[in-house]
């Protein structure tokens, strides 16, 4: 395949094929969600103290790595609390306008989404502190020496917040979420019921063994679980019968390139550049960008994390360095002389 056209597998960043899977297979209430127990726990109580109270819920703040359910959660949550929900996003807020109105049409009890609430530019974040704080909107009318603020109210409301990079969000914004949740990674075996669930929702029929194959392949993440068993199914369907096991799954996951512990091949391309033509390291962020064509930024953010998770590669204040368990992954021999931790 073209390595510049080929798209990731495995990435947990939604794709537009994502959109009309994860609706699918979203669960509706917070019995059908698998995993993440101690955020589940909290909501409840959170969910039926306000139901006690006939109140709404305190604003929701949800960090996490992309794919891992943020969005569901919060559709789950107006589910479970019976709230309008409506959805935006940081960079679709582009003026200070945008978001007056959307809060503005909000009603009692509504739920507003905001995703990706890190990329919310500072002028309109600060319309959001007293809309947070006291359901207020100060209007600032006029320019110059005559220009004075009007308070409007608004209803009173909940603000679901999504982050995948808590530390750039501002401490002020950060502050007037009365609830967190950081949501982890799956367990593999949370990961292969959710499989289990979606393939039962998609009509296709398959075995353990190959549920869990499929499972140990997504990266702990089940929008990429998800993706992986619909390229699975696609396969099976065209290969064979349409029934999904192990050894049928196997190969379409091979025709895929993930591997058995999911990586991909700009995983594996990073990985095999530090150990083939730097023995392994320490080398610097930007030649391993040069040499592999990929851009800095997203080697930081996209790829390391789970290759340092994985033990298979280590940040140094030198530089980066593949550790003994990429060398055996990859199948590649341990160098006699090396930095290697
Ligand atoms: N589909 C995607 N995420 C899920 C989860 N956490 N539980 C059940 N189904 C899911």
């Amino acid at each position: 395949m073209d390595e510049e056209t080929q798209e990731r597998i495995v990435s947990g960043n939604e794709k537009d094929d994502d959109k009309s899977l994860d609706f699918t297979l979203r669960p509706q209430r917070i019995e059908e969600y698998i995993g993440q127990d101690k955020v589940k726990d909290n909501l409840k109580i959170t969910i039926q103290a306000a139901r006690q109270r006939g109140d709404i819920i305190e604003h929701v703040l949800l960090y996490g790595a992309p794919g891992l359910g943020k969005t569901t959660l919060a559709h789950l949550i107006a589910n479970e609390t019976g709230s309008q929900i409506r959805i935006t996003s940081g960079p679709a807020i582009e003026k200070s306008g945008d978001l007056a109105a959307i809060l503005s049409n909000l009603n009692e009890g509504d739920i507003l989404f905001i995703d990706e609430i890190h990329r919310l530019n500072k002028a309109i974040e600060e319309i959001l502190y007293p809309a947070m704080e006291d359901y207020a909107l100060d209007i600032i009318i006029g320019k110059g020496p005559s220009a004075r603020t009007v308070r409007i109210d608004l209803s009173r409301f909940t603000i679901i917040g999504a982050t995948t990079k808590i530390s750039q969000l501002s401490a002020p914004l950060r502050d007037r979420f009365g609830i967190h949740y950081h949501l982890d990674f799956y367990r593999p075996e949370e990961i292969a019921k959710i499989v289990d669930r979606s393939s039962r929702i998609l009509g296709v029929k398959m075995d353990k063994e190959a549920s869990q194959t499929i499972a140990e392949r997504a990266r702990r993440t089940p929008r990429i679980a998800n993706r992986l068993l619909k390229r699975v199914r696609d396969y099976c369907e065209v290969k064979g019968d349409g029934s999904l096991e192990k050894k049928m799954c196997l190969k379409a996951l091979d025709m895929l390139e993930v591997d058995s512990l999911g990586l991909d091949w700009v995983d594996r391309k990073i990985l095999g550049a530090i150990i083939d033509k730097f023995n392994g390291g320490p080398v610097g962020l930007n030649t391993i960008s040069a040499v592999t064509g990929e851009d800095t930024a997203t080697i930081e953010d996209v790829y390391e994390p789970y290759l340092m998770r994985l033990g298979f590669l280590d940040r140094l204040p030198r530089g980066r360095v593949a550790t003994y368990l990429a060398y055996e992954h990859l199948g590649k021999e341990k160098p006699k002389q090396s930095n290697l931790i």
